[in-house]
């Protein structure tokens, strides 16, 4: 984080000078190119539960059948061929990716736009690789949490063709509700960042997990990238659906899936 921090405020530095030149140089154009917004490339293999979806969101293998994704990256429940998960890889025009064919779609029952941003994808056949738990009790709802995508790598930036990841410090539902008002549901919502900003997920991360290791040191889900003011603003962290709300839904929607 610290070397992202210097990096962007680095970057903002000659983007302030190339401004007073070219005023209309969008901003972050100059920032240096940083391997999620401050990610860094993840490793073939590390996060070998996530998934890229065809209409540009993440996910993750909550069975190795079913997908874990965001409300907001659906269109509502029932049959559904349209969507393709491509998995088993960082680089995502690798030859050796797994892309395989939705089924079906279940979207949170009740989802108005504002929290309950959870939606299951089946597949059309299982997908051989380690899925990813989720948190069913708050116990992991604070600490440092791992998020991975194949977002923008900066607000208003193109999605990446190789896996991002960043780590990013619980943020508390008081301290979300400062920046966020009424728009914040807390209840099902759980928020993550710096208040210096400069990392986070992004535009095409929504759908994806955010983790942490538990007791046993097995990765274990927390949230699902949800919304957030820009990407990586100082003074706006990143609101993810908070899983252990919906662990029950979850599993009781999966069972009949
Ligand atoms: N809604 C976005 C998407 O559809 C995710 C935005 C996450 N934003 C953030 N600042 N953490 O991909």
């Amino acid at each position: 984080m610290s070397t992202l921090a210097t990096t962007l405020k680095r970057g903002l530095a000659v983007g302030a000078v190339a401004l007073a030149a070219v005023s209309l140089q969008p901003a972050g154009a100059s920032a240096s190119p940083t391997p999620v917004v401050g990610g860094t490339r993840a490793a073939q293999g590390e996060f070998p539960f996530m998934v890229r979806l065809s209409m540009g969101c993440g996910g993750a293998l909550y069975t190795q059948q079913i997908v874990l994704t965001a409300a907001h990256c659906v269109n509502g429940s029932g049959n559904n061929t349209s969507i393709t998960a491509t998995a088993g890889v960082v680089d995502l025009q690798s030859s050796s990716a797994i892309k395989v064919k939705s089924t079906k779609v279940l979207q949170a029952p009740g989802y108005n736009g504002q929290g309950k941003d959870w939606a299951l994808i089946k597949l059309a056949k299982p997908i051989n690789l380690p899925t990813l738990k989720i948190a069913d009790t708050k116990a992991y709802d604070s600490g440092t949490f791992t998020v991975a995508g194949w977002g923008a790598a900066r607000e208003g930036g193109a999605q990446q063709r190789y896996l991002l990841k960043a780590t990013v410090p619980f943020v508390s539902d008081a301290a979300c509700q400062a920046a966020y008002g009424d728009s914040l549901v807390p209840s099902d919502e759980i928020c993550a960042g710096y208040d210096q900003g400069g990392t986070d997920t992004c535009q095409g991360d929504s759908g994806g997990p955010m983790f942490r290791r538990d007791d046993t040191n097995a990765w274990i889900q927390v949230g699902i990238v949800s919304w957030g003011e820009g990407c990586a603003r100082a003074g706006y962290p990143g609101v993810y659906s908070e899983v252990s709300t919906f662990a029950a839904d979850i599993r009781n929607a999966a069972a009949g899936l």
